[in-house]
């Protein structure tokens, strides 16, 4: 049964498009952390488009659980995290164009690079994850860089349907079990929501689910209690039925 971590990004999202200090995501976080996430997640793009670095240091010390930081491998970004020394960091890949992480990481394209940053945080005391595509190789490259973790891009299986979702579960389970295989441990997430978590949250190995915009979305209608409660009890595999018809 994984742990529910939520990405609070979306609710610094809604802030900066007005530049108004409200709807704060500490705040938000502090509320979710009541309602049963057992992590909080941030992600500081070099474009700071939602979460700012002032965010990240008051998640950092006012969050009773713990701080999941996603960063790129941008030199700058790196250095704020050395600093932070957060209990846990994810690198993903960061286009300045996307709308969210697109893509998993390529680790086997940028060996030198991902290795280098994984040993500094790795010694700042931080467990070390790649958010990567549900590839053999990328899993694999992954282990030989020394991360601890790997995060597993679940996008494709939440945009496919029918078959193609079930082909896409396969390759996540497979993946899952490789990764395990080599002693890697494994998170997942990206595009889940309260009706595609389920299989998810079932598959072999996964420790940690990390889920943002469809619980800060659904908080806008029923709250934060609500929605992040909701999602804690299907992460746990209750209440699947009630909440597709909710949603
Ligand atoms: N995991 C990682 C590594 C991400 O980059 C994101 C998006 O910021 C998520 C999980 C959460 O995705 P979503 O907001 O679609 O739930």
């Amino acid at each position: 049964m994984p742990r529910l971590h939520v990405n609070v990004d979306h609710v610094a999202t809604l802030r900066q498009a007005r530049r108004e200090p409200f709807p704060d995501p500490v705040l938000w976080a502090l509320a979710a952390e009541k309602a049963g996430a057992e992590g909080i997640t941030c992600h500081l793009r070099m474009d700071r488009r939602h979460i700012q670095d002032a965010d990240v240091l008051a998640l950092k010390r006012r969050i009773r659980t713990r701080l999941n930081f996603e960063l790129s491998l941008d030199p700058e970004i790196v250095a704020f995290a050395l600093r932070l020394a957060p209990d846990a960091v994810c690198i993903v890949p960061e286009n300045r164009q996307e709308v969210t992480t697109e893509g998993g990481l390529d680790v086997l394209g940028s060996h030198a690079r991902v290795f280098d940053a994984v040993t500094r945080l790795a010694r700042k005391g931080c467990e070390v994850s790649l958010f990567i595509d549900p590839d053999e190789e990328q899993v694999e490259a992954s282990a030989e860089v020394g991360a601890q973790f790997i995060e597993l891009h679940t996008g494709r299986y939440a945009q496919s349907r029918g078959v193609s979702r079930t082909r896409e579960l396969r390759r996540l389970e497979r993946a899952a079990e490789l990764a395990h295989t080599i002693g890697l441990r494994v998170n997942a997430g990206h595009g889940l929501d309260y009706e595609n978590v389920g299989p998810i949250a079932a598959l072999p190995h996964v420790e940690e689910l990390n889920i943002g915009f469809s619980i800060v979305a659904r908080s806008v209608f029923t709250g934060v209690e609500e929605s992040v409660s909701t999602m804690a009890r299907l992460v746990r595999g209750r209440n699947r039925v009630s909440a597709r018809r909710a949603r």
